[in-house]
């Protein structure tokens, strides 16, 4: 192990203490673990709601607005670009729903885009917009593929930040060079990246990003964030509209009002009541982000990957990637004749990861140490050794 990594290993055991982690779980990429740091803001709010205090109202509106400040900072945006969000999906349908397309128009997505991507763009197909899945040579999409794809008529692409199968990282501001060169808009599911790595939308370019929290954010389901330029923000159509659009400034004492206008921000596009318990759990799983500092969970989570990379360089796994610096993530992927098998072999010796397209994914964040790596190294050059047939 390089004297980096182990630098980096030593200051993240302080956080260790709040994922009392019974198994070897390199599986952040499906779902990230509850932390002891959120639980206990759950446990206060617990304990208030069943006692009958239903005060908490005023700390959840303060908590979202501390969200958008703190989801703002994880990718380089300003705090009125950010909007709360139950999941990705439903961040992606605020831009396609709201966007001004005419039969004839076309949205363009990479074939091995996740299916969040691809069924929000498919409301678009009752407007009379043709979705076209673009081909991919090597298990991401270039920007030179995508290049040649766009047409005059493509006014959106949509995809992933990190891809979920491979982990492959796209270059975001490439993509948005040469949308914005055709005047189409670039669309980012950013799930899989956002949290683990560094990102400036701005400086990329990024006009739309929607990330769940559930994953790399370390919250529960019900939860995430969604980017929405100012820009964009002038142009898109909110498909809903609701009375949290609107600003009451906390004041609920004259509900019947009518004239109150939507929030100048993102805002404009939250609707309705939010999920208490689980916004004191995104808030908290932020802060506790913003403690260990996402640069530095990019750099220790390569290293730990980097130690996977090099037992699979010499073994019979082959890796599916990514190996190039600006396309790593996270996540690293390898494939095997028995990779079914072997999942189910890891997860008999507590070993969390994912099968994920025929291929193994490994995902570790910073509660994950070198050693854990070893013994997944040690696991699979058991099960490479093991007979034919034996279990
Ligand atoms: C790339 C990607 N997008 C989206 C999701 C999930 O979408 P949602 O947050 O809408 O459930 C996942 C995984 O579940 C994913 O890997």
């Amino acid at each position: 192990m390089s004297a980096a990594l182990s630098k980096l290993a030593k200051s993240m055991t302080p956080y260790g203490k709040y994922f009392p982690l019974k198994n070897v779980y390199l599986n952040t990429a499906s779902a990230g673990p509850l932390n002891l740091f959120a639980k206990k803001k759950l446990d206060e709010l617990d304990k208030r709601w069943l006692t009958g205090d239903a005060d908490f109202e005023e700390e959840t509106f303060r908590m979202l607005d501390e969200i958008r400040k703190m989801g703002a900072q994880l990718i380089g945006a300003d705090a009125d670009e950010i909007g709360f969000c139950p999941n990705t999906s439903y961040g992606l349908n605020i831009c396609i729903a709201g966007l001004d397309l005419k039969p004839g128009d076309e949205a363009a997505v990479s074939e091995l885009e996740f299916p969040a991507g691809v069924y929000a763009l498919k409301l678009l197909e009752q407007k009379g917009v043709t979705i076209r899945y673009l081909k991919t040579e090597k298990g991401y999409l270039t920007p030179e593929e995508l290049a040649v794809s766009l047409t005059p008529h493509t006014q959106v692409f949509l995809t992933s930040y990190v891809q979920f199968f491979n982990g492959y990282k796209h270059d975001l501001a490439a993509f948005a060079e040469i949308c914005h060169n055709n005047g189409t808009l670039l669309v980012v599911d950013g799930i899989q990246g956002v949290g683990n790595q560094v990102l400036d939308v701005h400086q990329t370019g990024v006009d739309f990003l929607a990330a769940g929290g559930q994953k790399w954010l370390l919250s529960a389901g019900g939860t995430g964030f969604f980017y929405c330029s100012s820009k964009l923000q002038k142009k898109l159509r909110p498909a809903y509209s609701g009375w949290l659009a609107v600003d009451w400034k906390l004041d609920w004492s004259e509900l019947w009002k009518k004239d109150l206008i939507p929030f100048d921000s993102a805002r404009r596009f939250e609707v309705g009541s939010y999920p208490h318990e689980a916004v004191r759990h995104f808030h908290q799983s932020l802060v506790l982000l913003h403690k260990v500092g996402v640069a530095k969970i990019e750099r220790y989570n390569k290293g730990l990957l980097d130690l996977l990379a090099e037992y699979l360089s010499d073994s019979p796994y082959h890796l599916r990637g990514p190996l190039e610096a600006p396309h790593r993530s996270s996540i690293l992927s390898f494939t095997h004749p028995q990779a079914e098998g072997l999942v189910r072999y890891l997860k008999s010796k507590k070993i969390a990861v994912s099968l994920r397209e025929g291929g193994v994914r490994v995902s570790p964040n910073f509660y994950n140490t070198p050693e854990e790596m070893g013994q997944l190294a040690s696991e699979l050059r058991r099960f490479a050794g093991r007979k034919v047939g034996k279990k």
